[in-house]
């Protein structure tokens, strides 16, 4: 585990659902922090873009918080011929002096935590205790990368006849296209421009549309921190903007983090262009699974569920959708579940003791409501709580399915579906999920130990918890991403995420 920053992580205590601050006054101080940066959280994303503005809404009430000016073709092309020109000087710069910098990000973040807390409040919907972990979590792949990037672009000698001496060398690509989601709008965006940037890479930054403010935040740290401007540019914009960036001549590499439909128009995109080929590093969705058989503590599975299935709102790759629960346990796993979640509260993530806040904006609202709302027509509604009227919140909701097999597609928020498995029908079932494509995360929750390292080896997941929550995966203890529907890896937060950025070159030396 990587060293926490003890001010803001050793406050928090609690089960996996919530905070609590054992240090009132610890709480006071970072709650001031995060008010007196609230006023700063405006920020007005650069861009050469003749285009008006357009405000930046909070999904929490709607109210405008900053505004953005969105790229339009010509600011797409500039920022990727900006970039290709300073990718050469930023490239021959050692890689100590890359980490470094790197280092001081890290620092800088934490130092002005109040404003990112702020902004992952108002523009991200986050609760204080995601938002927390997310900072944290920011800073923590700003630190792993700068010691990765030591260990990985260093020259390698390598073994040859006498007489010839032969290395192997590692640098950037060239520019890379970073396209970031808003569900971690600081820590996925700051993940990917920092592993780009670190190996030698330039790169331009295209963050989702709804969370803008929080990465020109993070771009201006990052050029305070060192990074020249030309080297590392911001592209606002919506999808069209992350098109005509994968579509330039001067993208040397794609990571991209969102739907694996979009993963697979970039794939089509990266396929038909012209000239050198450039690699995409891709992590997507998943229908993820957790199986409980009947020896399972249900006090535990049910904290396990919660945190899984609801904790930021549901809106997580990593979280929990489809709950498999051996036949016997089922009734009163189920019983003890929504007499849980009926405890959970709603609402404004910025007042203490709020679980679950709002999904991200109206569409995600209304299409989430459209889905419970046929489940409750067809009978299968086993729960669903209250939101309150105004904003976009969702309340969570639980669903019960014949069979794992019904649900193939990711429902992207705090709807958690239910179905019951038989004595003798684990690998069945194992397969039947499987079966579905998609690989990110599993879950298990059993006290026999067979089945544990039956699961360990066979499971179809890049992520596989047993006895534990299902999400949060922990950089450089927990490397992060999945196989088939779900990504390309490498694992985001693992040692060999940077190896996919940097080109290798074997110098052969008759001496
Ligand atoms: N890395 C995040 C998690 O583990 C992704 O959703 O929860």
């Amino acid at each position: 585990r990587l060293p926490l920053p003890a001010e803001i992580y050793e406050p928090l205590r609690g089960n996996s659902m919530g905070v609590e601050f054992g240090d009132r006054a610890a709480l006071a101080a970072l709650l001031a922090e995060i008010e007196a940066a609230r006023g700063r959280s405006e920020a007005r994303p650069e861009s050469s873009a003749a285009k008006p503005s357009r405000p930046v809404v909070s999904p929490i009430d709607g109210a405008a918080i900053g505004e953005v000016i969105e790229c339009d073709d010509v600011a797409a092309r500039d920022a990727m011929a900006s970039a290709a020109r300073a990718f050469a000087g930023w490239n021959a710069t050692p890689v100590e002096t890359r980490a470094r910098i790197l280092e001081r990000a890290a620092d800088l973040l934490e130092a002005r935590r109040g404003v990112f807390l702020a902004l992952l409040q108002s523009e991200a919907g986050k609760t204080l205790d995601d938002a927390l972990a997310e900072v944290r979590e920011a800073a923590d792949m700003c630190r792993y990368y700068a010691n990765q990037a030591r260990l990985v672009c260093r020259e390698a000698r390598l073994p040859g006849p006498t007489g010839e001496d032969n290395r192997l060398r590692y640098e950037g690509r060239g520019v890379f296209v970073c396209i970031s989601p808003w569900n971690f709008p600081l820590a996925i965006f700051l993940g990917q421009v920092v592993a780009a940037l670190v190996t030698g890479n330039a790169a331009v930054a295209k963050p989702a549309e709804q969370t803008p403010l929080i990465a020109a935040r993070a771009v201006a740290l990052l050029h305070e921190a060192g990074v020249p401007r030309a080297a590392l540019r911001l592209a606002p914009g919506a999808g069209d903007v992350g098109a005509a960036l994968v579509d330039d001549p001067h993208t040397a590499g794609v990571v991209f983090t969102g739907s694996v439909e979009v993963a697979q128009q970039i794939n089509r995109a990266l396929a038909a262009r012209e000239g050198a080929l450039a690699p995409l590093i891709a992590e997507t969705g998943g229908v993820n699974a957790m199986i409980v058989d009947s020896t399972a503590l249900i006090e535990q599975v049910v904290d396990d569920v919660l945190a899984s299935a609801f904790r930021s709102a549901g809106q997580r790759c990593s979280a929990l959708r489809l709950l498999c629960l051996q036949h016997d346990i089922a009734p009163a796993a189920i019983e003890t579940l929504i007499g849980a979640a009926k405890e959970l509260r709603i609402g404004d993530p910025r007042m203490l003791g709020v679980h679950v806040g709002p999904v991200i904006d109206a569409a995600a609202k209304e299409k989430l409501d459209r889905y419970v709302a046929r489940a409750r027509a067809e009978g299968r509604l086993l729960y669903a709580g209250e939101a309150p009227s105004a904003g976009t919140f969702v309340a969570p909701a639980i669903i019960r399915l014949d069979r794992a097999a019904d649900l193939r597609e990711e429902v992207f928020g705090p709807v958690l579906h239910i179905t019951t498995w038989r004595a003798g029908a684990f690998e069945a079932l194992v397969e039947e999920i499987q079966a579905g494509g998609y690989g990110l995360t599993f879950g298990l929750e059993t006290r026999i130990g067979e089945r544990i390292e039956e699961a360990a080896r066979r499971a179809p997941a890049g992520n596989i918890y047993v006895n534990r929550n299902m999400i949060g995966a922990i950089v450089g203890s927990q490397p992060f991403g999945g196989f088939g529907l779900s990504g390309t890896g490498p694992k985001a937060g693992g040692p060999d995420y940077l190896r996919r950025f940097v080109r290798e070159t074997t110098v052969t030396i008759n001496t």
